[in-house]
Order: structure tokens, then sequence, then C-alpha cells
């Protein structure tokens, strides 16, 4: 097996973090692969904050549902979908005036192109995790950034056609990672799909659960498959964080969405 695969499967997320600083050599590093990702229409349309404020990285472990490591990470970075920058650009470049002049109907950035930054966003992200894990360097993505978003969009001064997919945690591993152990994905099976999407037969739920059952972090219960489901329902999909990640992420979108044409 090959260096670079070695890597992507060794992978794992990283929370607890050496003290040893990230040095602004591998910090570049790591940037420079994510900006080397594949992005539509090569538009980048994302922005990539580092955080270096403690009193940000302080405030972002309470916001991003109290998670107290992220105080502690070594480098922290927040990855923007973006297209506020190419909406200043066309503005600049007199395009939407041009447009209506020609009869044509300007238009602003709505759902479609939403999703596309979003795309380049997390594209960039997942390479900045690769590049950093080939030297070394753990991570962990923390997608509670997506709540609370008049906090964060105060935080971090965010433009209208703006929107926080992702924080990366970055650090050495705490531990040795000589045998990382890894968590368990649903079988292959279930997941890749010949020609047509093909739905889970239910008889075939508990062998889908199979090997994920007490595989996600903060697993608790040791019951029946079907108990397990309930519970992880319970944490993941009614809990606090969640509908507040809805909630604010539909804030998110009016802000785009709900933007008129001047
Ligand atoms: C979009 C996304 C959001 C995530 N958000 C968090 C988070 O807020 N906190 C956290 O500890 N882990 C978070 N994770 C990490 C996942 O929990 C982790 O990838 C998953 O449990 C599988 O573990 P592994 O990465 O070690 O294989 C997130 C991962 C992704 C892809």
């Amino acid at each position: 097996m090959n260096d670079t695969l070695k890597t992507i499967l060794n992978r794992r997320s990283t929370r607890k973090y050496a003290d040893t600083p990230i040095t602004r050599e591998e910090k570049n590093t790591i940037l420079q692969a994510a900006m080397r990702a594949p992005t539509a229409g090569n538009m980048m349309l994302y922005s990539i904050i580092e955080v270096e404020d403690q009193v940000l990285k302080d405030k972002l472990a309470i916001t991003c549902d109290n998670q107290p490591f992220i105080a502690s990470a070594p480098y922290v970075v927040l990855f923007l979908a973006d297209y506020q920058r190419w909406m200043d650009l066309f503005n600049w470049s007199g395009a939407p005036q041009a447009c209506v002049e020609k009869g044509l109907q300007q238009r602003l950035p709505g759902e479609g192109d939403l999703m596309l930054a979003c795309c380049d966003a997390l594209i960039a992200a997942q390479t900045a995790v690769i590049a950093a894990e080939s030297l070394g360097i753990g991570s962990c993505y923390i997608g509670d950034i997506m709540e609370n978003c008049e906090q964060h969009r105060e935080m971090f001064q965010l433009p209208q056609f703006t929107f926080p997919v992702c924080l990366l945690c970055f650090g050495r591993p705490y531990a040795s990672r000589e045998n990382p152990r890894l968590l368990k994905r649903f079988d292959r099976r279930f997941i890749v799909h010949q020609d047509r999407y093909q739905s889970v037969d239910p008889v075939d739920f508990p062998e889908l659960m199979r090997d994920a059952a007490g595989q996600f972090p903060a697993d608790r219960s040791g019951d029946s498959v079907k108990a397990y489901v309930q519970a992880l329902y319970n944490r993941k999909f009614v809990s606090g964080f969640s509908k507040e990640m809805t909630r604010s992420v539909k804030k998110w979108m009016e802000t785009w969405t709900g933007a008129e044409v001047k």
C-alpha cells in the first residue's frame, strides 16, 4: 500500500493534542494543499480564517455546543462558503448593470450558489485534513460552527454571502498513533450502489448496524439494535444542538435568499 493510501486509511479524528505548536511552515503547507483542492469553475468559492486569538478560540469552545477541546487545539481554522468576494468583483466590474442594459435579468446568489460554495469549502477542508495527517498532525471537524448564526457572524464579521461550513481543529495527537483505533463504518454494500439507488431492506437493519453499533462517539447504549438506534436518534437528531443548527442554518440561508436585487 502506498503512503497516500496509508495516510487516508489510518486517519481518525484527533481531539486531544500534544503541547507541541504547529509551525508557520506547517500551517502554510496545510493551507497550500487546501488551496490546490478542486474548486467549481476555479472560482474558489470559499475563504479560510485562521483563528489565532485565544479569546475567539475560548468563545468557540462554548458557541460550538460546548466542546472544550477547541480551546486547546494548537491550530484552529474556519472554512467559509464565500460568494461575497465574487459579488464584490461582479459589482466592481459593472457586470450586473451591463446585464440589465442588455435586457437580461441580474440576480443575487441563491441556494444553488450556496450549495456549490459549500462543496468548495468542504473539499478544501478535507484536503487540509489529509495534508495535515501526512505531516503527523491530527484534526477534528466541528460541524457545530453552523449553529449560533448571530454570534459567529459577529465574532468573525462575516458578510452577507458567506456561510461557516466547518471549523477544523489541528494538533499533534497527544498519544502515539502507532496502531490507531479506527471507528468502523457501515459495510460497503449498504453504501455503494450499482446504477440506481437501493434502499436498505428493513430485515437487513440489524446487519447494517452490526459493526456500527458501539462505534459512534460517546455511545453508552449496549442494548438491542433498536435501543441503540433510538439512543442515537435522541442524541443526534432531536437534541438541542441539532435543532439549533437547523434554526441557525435557516437564518444563514435567509440572509442569502432574502436579499433584494437593487
Ligand atoms: C461535518 C462533520 C462535523 C463534525 N463535527 C464534529 C464535532 O462538532 N465534534 C466532534 O468532536 N467531532 C465532529 N466530527 C467528527 C466525527 O465525529 C468523526 O469523523 C466520526 O465520529 C468518525 O470518526 P473518525 O473521524 O475518527 O473516523 C465531525 C465530522 C464531520 C465530517
